[in-house]
């Protein structure tokens, strides 16, 4: 028989936008909290630089707006970035009161740069703010009575009344695989609430960890729901270049800190591509990098800021340091070796200001969601920001609802695995993950052209039906169910990077250079959806 778990809300995801939802929610509610690794999984963790809003008396909520909606490239919505912008302080505070540790000079918060910012605001905890953040809420989520948190269950798909062939259509749950069991759960709630993070995975370089495959909106696309910008993957400038450093992150921070971005013979050249130099927005620097790169035909470029004193680069950058010393480099004397990686997903599942989907009772909320703040390009640490901000909305939205209980008169029926056997062929897994991200690498990458994205298209297309083909007849694993999202996100980056005709933000194809006229979203709808088979 298949266990059954019955929550008030269920929300898919302990990162900072999970958490901060558990903790907001009214108490009298019972909240279960899945991860599908540790509880630390996620993006969240790695945070490095640190989380934007107005906290410094000569900065301005305009200032934030106006700087929010110049990276976003005439695509951020207004709506969104006003109300981000003017929640972002009282967000900021609440994390104060859980007692996360930000850094301070003498007794003030010290605010960081970051490229696109007008002014310091960034609050950070030194170079680590992402886990300062997740173990101060870890901590207060498990002390709250009323949240439940689980760890290595990984959700596999949503249970709406329209799958279950009823009327009025309404997310009820989710099923879940128990990696540690292999047994597939069934998770009841009244609410449901996606917040699975980014699909970076989908690219062969990375900044992101293991889990970041996309699974949130692969979900809510099976089900029915929207997705909008999906072509807007934010490529981040500085990954250190080592052969053992796997996906380390070189924060933004450094530049805003005074860190120069030197050609290999130590040229300074960022100021030919932009006057911002080093602060330009992110789309520019990474381009310009992968635009030296090859030209002259070299694996990585360098981040230099060993001209400012050891103690302050030590003081600053103790996690960036101390990573780079164990692998020989000492950032205080030498420059660092960086390349652009794959860090973000603008786009996302289509959300209002309140974080309600298109479904009812199902809810997306961080990177996992479009909310219309980033626009075609996301300013350096408004991420951490829409975490919070977005969390806090949808608490408020759940508190005032009319539906929270489960219904518990629906018949669910439990997960059948009688048709499946296990694989014996697990390489196929390995094998297809590994050329998924090396041809989204090299033809949906920080240059685009029509001809490398139709090359994609051909590959994701069948890649798609070898994946459709496994999983319906094999039992399924981790490994299985984030390949099989991820097929299917890499398709609707690329459906998105094929419709958009001109260049905005960080979408940039030879064909079409220029800006178009207006700006518009790429919004995706399932309806027309063809499904590699009819099993979804
Ligand atoms: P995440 O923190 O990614 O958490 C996702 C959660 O969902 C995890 O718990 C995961 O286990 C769970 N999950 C996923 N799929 C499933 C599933 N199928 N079933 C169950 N659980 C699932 N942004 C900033 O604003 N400032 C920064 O300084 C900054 N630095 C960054 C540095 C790095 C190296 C990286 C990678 C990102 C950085 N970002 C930064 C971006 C920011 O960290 C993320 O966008 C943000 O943390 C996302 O939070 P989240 O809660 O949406 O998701
Ligand atoms: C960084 O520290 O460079 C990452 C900031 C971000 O992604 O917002």
């Amino acid at each position: 028989m298949t266990s059954e778990h019955i929550h008030d809300v269920l929300i898919i995801g302990s990162g900072a936008a999970g958490l901060t939802l558990a903790l907001q929610l009214p108490a009298h509610l019972s909240v279960a909290v899945l991860s599908k690794g540790e509880l630390t999984s996620g993006s969240t963790w790695l945070a490095q630089g640190g989380i934007a809003a107005v906290l410094d008396a000569g900065d301005t909520t305009q200032a934030h707006y106006a700087d929010t909606m110049i990276a976003g490239a005439d695509l951020s919505r207004q709506q969104a970035v006003e109300y981000t912008v003017t929640q972002g302080t009282r967000s900021v505070q609440w994390l104060i009161e859980q007692g996360v540790p930000f850094t301070r000079e003498d007794s003030h918060l010290h605010l960081t740069q970051e490229g696109g910012h007008s002014h310091r605001r960034i609050i950070h905890a030194a170079d680590a703010t992402g886990r300062a953040v997740q173990e101060t809420l870890i901590q207060q989520a498990q002390s709250a009575s009323n949240i439940t948190l689980f760890e290595n269950c990984i959700a596999v798909d949503l249970i709406t009344r329209e799958k279950l062939r009823l009327a009025s259509n309404r997310c009820v749950g989710a099923y879940v695989l128990d990696s540690m069991s292999g047994e597939v759960k069934l998770f009841r709630a009244g609410q449901v609430v996606l917040a699975t993070g980014g699909a970076s995975k989908a690219y062969l370089y990375t900044s992101n960890s293991d889990g970041a495959s996309g699974d949130g909106i692969a979900m809510a696309w099976r089900s029915g729901a929207r997705v909008a910008n999906m072509e807007f993957n934010q490529f981040h400038p500085t990954c250190l270049y080592h052969p053992q450093a796997k996906s380390f992150l070189v924060s933004e921070a450094v530049r805003g800190e005074g860190g120069h971005l030197l050609l290999p013979d130590g040229e300074r050249f960022m100021l030919r591509f932009d006057e911002r130099g080093e602060l330009a927005p992110r789309d520019i620097v990474a381009r310009a990098i992968d635009h030296e790169m090859k030209r002259l035909g070299c694996d990585c470029l360098y981040l230099d800021i060993s001209h400012k004193p050891a103690d302050f680069i030590k003081g600053h950058f103790p996690t960036i340091y101390t990573k780079c010393l164990e692998l020989g480099i000492d950032i205080t004397r030498q420059p660092i070796p960086i390349v652009p990686a794959a860090h973000y997903t603008c786009g996302g599942i289509v959300t209002d200001i309140r974080g309600r989907s298109d479904i009812p009772g199902l809810y997306a909320i961080g990177e996992t969601a479009f909310t219309g703040l980033h626009g075609a390009n996301r300013l350096a640490s408004n991420s951490l920001l829409e975490c919070l901000v977005f969390a806090s909305a949808v608490a408020t939205d759940i508190a005032a609802s009319q539906t929270i209980s489960p219904d518990r008169s629906i018949r669910v029926p439990a997960w059948d695995a009688s048709q499946v056997t296990d694989s014996d062929e697990d390489v196929i897994i390995s094998h297809n993950w590994e050329e998924l991200r090396r041809f989204m690498w090299d033809y949906v990458g920080i240059v685009r052209t029509n001809k490398r994205l139709q090359r994609a298209k051909h590959r994701v297309d069948l890649l798609q039906q070898e994946i459709t083909e496994y999983y319906s007849n094999y039992r399924v694993t981790r490994d299985l169910l984030e390949l099989r999202n991820l097929a299917l996100v890499s398709d609707l980056i690329i459906r998105s990077a094929m419709q958009r005709t001109e260049s905005r933000g960080l979408h940039y194809t030879l064909d079409y250079p220029d800006l178009a006229p207006e700006a518009r979203d790429t919004i995706l709808t399932p309806v027309n959806y063809e499904w590699p088979d009819q099993v979804h």
